[in-house]
């Protein structure tokens, strides 16, 4: 099929490259030039393992091509909507300046029968205004039909998450658009993949509940934390404890420094506007406590670091191994440890970050930070080193031979990264959100 991506940053790249993979001739339209341009060489933007490689063969192919032009997008018969909707500036709800945007550039080129599918998460109630925009402007009219169609994927893991996905989920006002996005996934639906066919509605809440739930159980596993701290019990053994009960599960079960990117956090506040708009305010409250502990994650590690430093920030050096919101990824928006960075930079302490794929994007979001190359140069004579994302590669740190390294051998393991016996056992004065002191 022919297909157009309107939108080709984490979301639309991922999409555009799986679906040429998948045999469909796409075109990738984007209107920031610099992204355009890598991508038309076949080089991600950003990080995320094996996009490189499927968007070089896309490319070379000849199925795939990026551009900033929306008139490339006229000879297609699906275009998928995946512009961003983060949080509005000054208030907690979806900004959807870009998708108002993207639907004016695209409605004009609609001049025959034709699917345009959302993909980017909205608040519910927005596809049918979208549809109805794009009929009253669009040549096409009324023969342009209108499906939600949320992406589950996980930056990290997005291709793989994209060409092997959990679930599909196609929201559809008729036939016709379930049967295109059918061709459209054949591949994944002849592997299995479960399609769940729903309303609009529906398929606009299935993102960003999932996105709440999501949330609630980490601020939910990271009140626990606090309460084991208070108890001085340990919520490393409570969440293996718990993660045996199979109702509950051991995933998404860590305690530590927080939720963050730009998904959940936006996602649940986005929501909670929503749903008060709908009239559902009173038990919106719950998600306001989860953004609440979520964000007081951040303020008790800058706090519990200070304390370690003898009470005071200024003067201290203080290592942060760490700054992308999740490990697998460079995405630094609204990241946890970069937050936890920039507050004790703030507060006077010399702040010196290491992560091992989101150094540009940490320098450029926060330039007065101290940038290193590795987990060693970081820490050099640092008074306390946080560990604040969860890379592998800090699990495999040792702790014996870093502590030649740093000034003072002080560490928060924010993420439940890191052994507390090996490091306490090499002479350091460890500490994590949630773990006992013994
Ligand atoms: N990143 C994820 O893991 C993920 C997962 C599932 C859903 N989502 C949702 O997908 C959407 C996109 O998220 P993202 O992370 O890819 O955002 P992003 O900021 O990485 O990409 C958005 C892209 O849209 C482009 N854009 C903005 N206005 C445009 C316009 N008028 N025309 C064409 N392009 C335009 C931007 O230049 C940018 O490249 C959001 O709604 C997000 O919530 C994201």
């Amino acid at each position: 099929m022919r297909v157009s991506v309107i939108g080709t940053g984490y979301l639309g790249a991922t999409h555009a490259a799986c679906l040429a993979s998948c045999g469909h001739q796409v075109v990738g339209v984007d209107t920031n030039a610099d992204q355009i341009k890598r991508l038309a060489a076949g080089a991600a933007p950003f990080h995320e393992p094996g996009l490189d490689a499927l968007l070089r063969q896309g490319v070379e192919s000849g199925s795939l091509s990026f551009t900033a032009d929306y008139a490339a997008a006229a000879s297609a018969d699906v275009h998928f909507l995946c512009v961003g909707t983060p949080q509005r500036a000054g208030s907690h709800a979806a900004d959807l300046t870009a998708l108002w945007s993207s639907v004016e550039s695209l409605a004009p080129l609609l001049d025959r029968p034709c699917l345009v599918v959302g993909k980017s998460t909205v608040p519910v109630g927005t596809a049918l205004q979208v549809r109805d925009r794009l009929r009253a402007t669009a040549p096409a009219g009324d023969d342009v039909d209108l499906a939600w169609n949320p992406e589950f994927l996980r930056e990290g893991h997005a291709v793989e998450d994209s060409l092997h996905p959990d679930r599909l989920v196609f929201g559809v006002d008729g036939n016709v658009g379930y049967q295109t996005l059918c061709e459209v996934y054949a591949p994944m639906l002849t592997a299995g993949v479960p399609a769940v066919r729903t309303d609009l509605a529906t398929a606009e809440l299935a993102k960003v509940s999932a996105n709440v739930m999501l949330a609630a159980r980490i601020s939910l596993v990271n009140l626990l934390a606090e309460v084991c701290e208070a108890a001085d019990a340990d919520v490393g053994d409570l969440t293996q404890i718990l993660g045996y009960d199979d109702r509950i599960g051991s995933k998404f079960l860590t305690p530590g420094v927080g939720f963050g990117g730009g998904c959940l956090p936006k996602d649940t506040r986005a929501f909670a506007v929503r749903a008060e708009e709908l009239g559902v305010g009173d038990p919106v409250a719950l998600l306001r406590e989860v953004d609440a502990i979520n964000m007081r994650q951040r303020a008790r590690t800058v706090n519990m670091a200070v304390d370690m430093v003898g009470g005071r920030a200024t003067g201290s050096t203080v290592a942060v191994l760490g700054a992308a919101f999740k490990a697998g990824s460079d995405d630094v928006r609204d990241s946890p440890a970069l937050d936890v960075a920039a507050t004790l930079q703030a507060r006077g302490a010399q702040v010196c970050v290491y992560d091992p794929a989101a150094n540009t994007n940490a320098h450029r979001a926060q330039p007065r930070l101290g940038i290193a190359n590795s987990v060693e140069d970081a820490c050099r004579n640092a008074d306390i080193t946080l560990v604040l994302t969860d890379w592998p590669e800090f699990g495999t740190i040792d702790p014996a031979a870093l502590i030649d390294v740093v000034r003072h051998p002080r560490i928060i393991d924010g993420r439940l990264a890191l052994d507390p016996d090996r490091w306490r056992a090499a002479g350091w004065d460890f500490h994590a959100l949630g773990r006992g002191t013994r």
